[in-house]
């Protein structure tokens, strides 16, 4: 099974969400491949591709909620999510899932992975999971209990 992650972070913690579900795919024995959104990966050849970003004004991060990010001490990347949607339209051809990092889990914070669904199902491609992992704050750590519970995710995905 080749799975590629594709990913977007401005503070580290959609990064190591990401890390830990591809510890529970190798554990599965599944070939995982993380990239940036930024970086412009190409989809040849996958099996299964998970898109993970940090949840930005109830949705996806755009360039002006980056510079917030950034103002507040992040590494925000030039491009993103959207960006990388935009750039790679039509079906991928594979299984899809989605996941983001969020601050709480009620209503007004919204989900960056709902925006991710919400928009291939525009073009009548289905996410067939979506998981949202909890920050303590803006900047982070990780909530207790979710690299593991992002683990246990990734190992059910196979
Ligand atoms: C500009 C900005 C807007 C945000 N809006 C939301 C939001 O609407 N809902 C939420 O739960 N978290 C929100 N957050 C917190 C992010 O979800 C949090 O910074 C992110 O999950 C951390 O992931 P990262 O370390 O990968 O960037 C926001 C953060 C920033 C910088």
């Amino acid at each position: 099974m080749n799975v590629l992650m594709i990913t977007e972070s401005c503070f580290g913690n959609t990064s190591r969400i990401a890390e830990a579900i591809a510890s529970g795919l190798r554990a599965r024995n599944a070939t995982v491949t993380i990239a940036a959104a930024a970086s412009g990966p190409a989809l040849d050849g996958v099996d299964l591709l998970i898109l993970g970003a940090p949840t930005h004004n109830m949705g996806l991060p755009s360039p002006a909620s980056r510079r917030q990010a950034g103002e507040k001490g992040g590494q925000a990347p030039a491009t993103g999510m959207a960006e990388w949607l935009e750039a790679h339209p039509g079906d991928p051809g594979c299984r899809v899932v989605a996941f983001d990092t969020v601050t709480g889990t009620g209503f007004f914070n919204g989900s960056a992975a709902k925006a991710i669904e919400k928009r291939l199902r525009r073009r009548s491609v289905s996410v067939t999971a979506r998981e949202s992992f909890l920050v303590t704050s803006t900047q982070g750590p990780l909530a207790d209990g979710e690299a593991d519970r992002a683990e246990q995710w990734g190992a059910s995905l196979l």
